[in-house]
């Protein structure tokens, strides 16, 4: 059946599918006219407001229309009702979270892979999961991680990226002591230790999903006026630990301060007590990009999984996280999904059996594309740029009377405060936001409340410091 007869044989009373058919037809059309509403919001995401403070315009309980009326009409209605009160994240004055921004070719490959929609389980029928294959491998490069010892998958985000090295961790501590965890549950390892100085909140919801429990980690003490882990407490608790199961969760670039673990010192004492090491490298594994903060990463190839995204400092759009692990048996193991109908003779890795997800987007091609227009060197530019202005802001923030930097970025990220209380900073944050002009969110440091102004987005350029410091000196 050619496209004509498919479309004439849907009725346009009886059957509803005719918009969609009539939209097929103008597919170009749609697709030009969408990329100029998307480009409008791309190109005015340096002079909108960068956040949006009241969305009342939208009425989230509006019921569903009985009739659509086409893809234009439906575009015309997103421009007019969602694009005005969207956050201008994309730009280059939101310094909220670790908000990655989105380079052209990482959103022409995002536009691709919607458009050619492959379900990315495996090797069957397409060549999707070599491409996989092929950028975990490019990944593996840029964090100097042996090819030959790292594989891993392409996640959600760094948030199920942990989960994963939680799950694998497990099932290598039961392996150790002769029970499985992944077929008999985790009561068959009751006595698992998990060691952490400064999990990021994602990790500590993860031991909540695990079963493991919020609370059930040991806290490790971190250097003084530091996030990273002080080793004599972590070999003090492993020590007096005779758990048979043993993880220890290390940093490469905390949400706050940056700080990253001496990931050689902890691979040795978790070689010495038999534990598995996770590094939660969300953002900070492409410090390895940058060869002023390369160092800080020494001994991440010892690491047993590594958690790291591709929404953040590879601004790549969401969702794209990635995880590696040296032992991607163990992974399979607990991800595997049986099923005749899932069963493949085809050559190539098995995403399917790597993750959370059975159905998955093809993450892989928005990494593909910005790797490949912009290589090693265009990775490398963002992040020496955004790391230059974290110490830039906090150059200014460090002269002016009236405010107090809260500690030296190492990469990234500046923490700063006005000199007066948790109350008058929190009332201050409001009125930085209010501008338009800049998005800070809050932190907690030292006990002090304090704004964390997050550098991740490629777009973010000399002036726009200029606008931020001003945007801070007019509220102040
Ligand atoms: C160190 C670290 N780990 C994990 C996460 C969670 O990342 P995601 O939001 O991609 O799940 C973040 C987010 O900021 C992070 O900074």
């Amino acid at each position: 059946m050619n496209r004509t007869s498919n479309r004439a044989s849907v009725s346009p009373t009886a059957d509803a599918r005719h918009l969609m058919f009539e939209d097929l037809e103008k597919l170009g059309r749609i697709l030009v006219e969408t990329g100029d509403v998307a480009h409008g919001f791309v190109q005015g995401a340096d002079d909108m407001d960068v956040t949006c403070r009241d969305f009342s315009a939208f009425d989230p309980s509006r019921p569903l229309a009985e009739q659509g009326s086409g893809t234009l009409d439906a575009l015309r209605a997103a421009k007019e009702e969602i694009l005005p009160l969207l956050a201008a994240s994309i730009g280059p004055r939101y310094l909220g979270f670790v908000t990655g921004g989105t380079t052209p070719a990482a959103l022409a490959g995002d536009w691709l892979a919607s458009a050619i929609d492959q379900n990315a389980t495996g090797p069957e029928g397409s060549v999707n999961a070599a491409v996989e294959e092929q950028v975990i491998n490019w990944l593996c490069d840029i964090g100097g991680l042996p090819r030959d010892r790292f594989d891993g998958v392409l996640t959600t985000g760094a948030t199920v990226s942990n989960l994963l090295g939680l799950v694998a961790a497990r099932q290598w501590c039961g392996k150790r002591v002769g029970v499985n965890v992944d077929a008999d549950g985790a009561s068959v390892l009751p006595d698992l230790a998990i060691f952490a100085a400064s999990p990021h909140a994602s990790m500590v919801k993860d031991l909540s999903i695990t079963g493991i429990g919020r609370n059930s980690f040991t806290k490790v003490a971190t250097l003084p006026g530091s996030e990273e882990t002080d080793l004599v407490d972590l070999k003090a608790k492993l020590e007096a630990s005779d758990a048979r199961g043993k993880i220890v969760i290390a940093s490469a670039g905390t949400v706050n301060a940056t700080d990253f673990d001496n990931l050689n010192a902890i691979a040795d004492l978790c070689a010495a007590f038999g534990a598995w090491l996770h590094v939660d490298a969300a953002f900070g594994l492409f410090a390895a990009l940058d060869d002023r903060r390369a160092h800080f990463l020494a001994g991440i190839e010892r690491a047993d999984s590594i958690t790291s995204d591709g929404h953040k400092w590879l601004n790549v759009p969401y969702d794209c996280g990635i995880f590696l692990t040296r032992h991607i048996s163990v992974l399979e193991t607990c991800c595997r999904a049986f099923a005749p109908y899932l069963d493949t003779k085809a050559d190539g890795n098995s995403y399917i059996n790597r993750g959370v997800e059975n159905s998955r987007r093809f993450r892989a091609l928005p990494l593909w594309m910005a790797m490949k227009a912009y290589g090693r060197e265009g990775m490398t530019s963002i992040v020496r740029a955004n790391c230059d202005q974290a110490a830039d802001l906090a150059a200014w923030v460090r002269s002016h009377e009236k405010l107090e930097l809260l500690r030296e970025p190492k990469l990234n990220v500046t923490m700063f405060a006005s000199l007066g209380s948790d109350d008058d900073n929190r009332a201050l944050l409001d009125r930085i936001n209010a501008t338009g002009k800049v998005f800070l969110t809050p932190t907690i440091y030292g006990g002090r409340f304090g704004f964390r102004a997050a550098f991740s987005n490629w777009r973010t350029q000399d002036h726009d410091l200029a606008i931020i410091k001003n945007a801070i000196e007019m509220v102040l």
